[in-house]
Order: C-alpha cells, then sequence, then structure tokens
C-alpha cells in the first residue's frame, strides 16, 4: 500500500530558528520551503536519505498547527506514507473502517496530493498519505 516514509511532520514555533537548528546540528539540508495556503503553515523540507523532516511554522491562528502548538506546544506532528495511488488507499481505508479527515485528497507542498487519517484511528498518531506531483 505504501512504499517508503515521504516525511516526519514537526510542528515549529520559529521556522528560521528550527531550520537552523536541523543544519547546523543534526546535519541537514534545506531543500525546499513553501507556504502552503491550504493548511495554513510556512513548511521547510530538510533532505534526510529519501524522505524528509517537514518543519510547519503556522501562518493562520485558525490553522491545525497552530491549535496543536497551543494545546501541546512544538514537536512531532504527524508521519505520512508515500503512495502513487492515494485514491486507492482512501477507498481500502474506508472499507477497513478507518476515520479519515480528508474524504478527498487537498494541495500539498510541491503540488503533492495529501489527506489526512485520524489519529483515533491509528493508535494516536495523525498519518497523513500523500501522493507526490507527477505520480499517475
Ligand atoms: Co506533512
Amino acid at each position: 500500500m505504501f512504499g517508503e516514509i515521504d516525511h516526519i511532520g514537526v510542528a515549529v514555533e520559529d521556522l528560521d530558528e528550527s531550520i537552523a537548528l536541523y543544519r547546523d546540528h543534526l546535519g541537514m539540508r534545506e531543500q525546499h520551503r513553501e507556504t502552503v495556503e491550504e493548511f495554513g503553515v510556512e513548511a521547510a523540507l530538510l533532505e534526510i536519505g529519501g524522505s524528509h523532516v517537514e518543519l510547519l511554522m503556522p501562518t493562520q491562528p485558525d490553522s491545525g498547527v497552530a491549535k496543536f502548538l497551543e494545546r501541546k506546544g512544538p514537536g512531532m506532528h504527524h508521519v505520512a506514507y508515500r503512495t502513487d495511488d492515494i485514491q486507492a488507499v482512501l477507498e481500502r481505508m474506508r472499507a477497513t473502517g478507518m476515520r479519515l479527515i480528508d474524504d478527498e485528497p487537498r494541495t500539498g507542498i510541491q503540488d503533492s496530493r495529501v489527506a489526512f487519517v485520524h489519529p483515533k484511528s491509528t493508535g494516536g498518531v495523525l498519518t497523513e498519505i500523500v501522493q507526490p506531483a507527477g505520480r499517475h
């Protein structure tokens, strides 16, 4: 169903400081930076093997990441699994009774198609399904 981990999402309060932390102390290169209007965040992707760490800073006070920061403070936010067929994954998840946050894919970073699965059906882990742009 999934090929690999696409990225780990991390909620941060200061994107520049967090990019510097990952660069200077963890040796990860910033590969991409983008404001993703759909989710009310500014995001940066840091390279780690074939995957990424995705740093997320809210740009809107009502965004999910802003609410997460209010509730829990900075830290691990979600894990994202990569697929070539997000519709098939969503159908299979619906069929097995998983609770989806997004019934239909939304546009994520780098024009990917993404959908979130509710942590109540994934053992407490907010889970994102990602189909990168250019696949199908
Ligand atoms: Co993500």
